[in-house]
């Protein structure tokens, strides 16, 4: 037995040692410092107790894989459909029925199995550098790949989940061959190879590194709120853009959560994740990480709303998990690093 295998059994049964009192042990991938509002606020409104183990997404999966019908695990919590869909993939999950979250989530932000509800969305849109380029040139996703915009575009990289879930959700749109030649067309253009996260894409643009990025919209509205001269500074260069308004919509990506499907406390988990859909919680979403509601058009934060009203794509989010493999070897071929 591994060192790191038997740390991870005498936490599991330090967790399962607290039977009696109500308690949910949460694995959570996100990386969002409001999340604990979340977490306060069921407590406070069930009496249950949050055990939280944060980590990385896949390093949970794998946790959660290597505890076996012994994982504590009861919810796993974390971005984006296809984080979700990696750990449906595994076999990790459990469907659940809940008259709350079918009235509370529209169909295309929940797993059509019932294994996992998104609770938050984002949108993945267009930031270009205010003056530096013709936003006419730049009104849809496909518009990334003009050859006018050669040498003028950051990306973050192909195997980062955001990116092969917007080109996941292509494919399922226009096919294998068409989503192919757009990534090419990308890569192609890019002003420098792919490095860092969303907010440093942001941070390239501008600095004049290039002219056009696709991030995801919470990460813009933290430049534009931020108390730092310098965030505010980045904000004030930069002009967004919601992509195909006059086609499908946004790509809009998800915050989800799903029952472990050996949770030792089942009851108690479908309770976090129908909490995680009231309005209280999405109050805390929107204010605590500018992300959008699951269900509704408005948000309870006015820097998110002043972003503006925009059309979403209503495919369901699950294909971005069940065309990943076909995502990953499209950028893979491309070059999209
Ligand atoms: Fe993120």
């Amino acid at each position: 037995m591994s060192l790191k295998f038997l740390a991870a059994s005498l936490m599991a049964a330090a967790l399962t040692g607290l039977a009696g009192a109500a308690e949910i042990n949460l694995y959570s991938g996100r990386h969002y410092d409001g999340d604990a509002q979340l977490y306060a606020g069921f407590e406070a409104a069930t009496g249950i107790k949050v055990n939280v183990i944060e980590g990385k997404t896949d390093e949970l999966l794998a946790r959660i894989e290597a505890e076996g019908d012994a994982s504590p695990a009861d919810v796993f919590f974390t971005a984006d459909a296809g984080n979700l869909w990696r750990a449906e993939d595994k076999g990790l999950l459990q469907p659940i029925e809940s008259a709350a979250l079918t009235a509370a989530i529209p169909a295309e932000y929940r797993d059509p199995n019932n294994q996992w509800f998104g609770v938050s969305r984002r949108a993945r849109i267009i930031f270009i550098a205010k003056g530096a380029i013709d936003p006419a040139l730049v009104q849809t996703y496909a518009d990334l790949a003009r050859p006018e915009l050669k040498g003028k575009l950051c990306m973050r990289s192909g195997s980062a989940i955001y990116n092969l879930s917007l080109l996941g959700g292509m494919i399922e749109k226009i096919g294998p061959e068409k989503a192919e030649a757009w990534a090419k067309g990308v890569v192609d253009n890019l002003a420098k190879p792919p490095q860092g996260g969303d907010s440093d894409q942001i941070k390239s643009v501008a600095a004049g590194e290039c002219a056009v990025t696709l991030a995801n919209t919470y990460y813009f509205v933290r430049f534009l709120t931020s108390d730092k001269p310098e965030d505010k500074a980045v904000a004030d260069k930069i002009q967004w853009i919601f992509p195909d308004q006059q086609g499908d919509g946004a790509h809009v990506n998800i915050s989800g959560a799903a029952v472990a499907k050996y949770a030792p406390n089942r009851e108690e988990a479908i309770k976090f994740i129908e909490y995680l859909a009231t309005p209280e919680a999405q109050s805390y979403f929107a204010k605590g990480n500018n992300e959008y509601p699951i269900g509704s058009a408005t948000s309870d934060n006015p820097a998110l709303e002043d972003l503006g009203p925009f059309k979403a794509d209503t495919l369901n989010v699950a294909a971005y998990g069940r065309n990943q493999k076909a995502a990953q070897e499209i950028m893979d071929r491309v070059g999209w690093k």
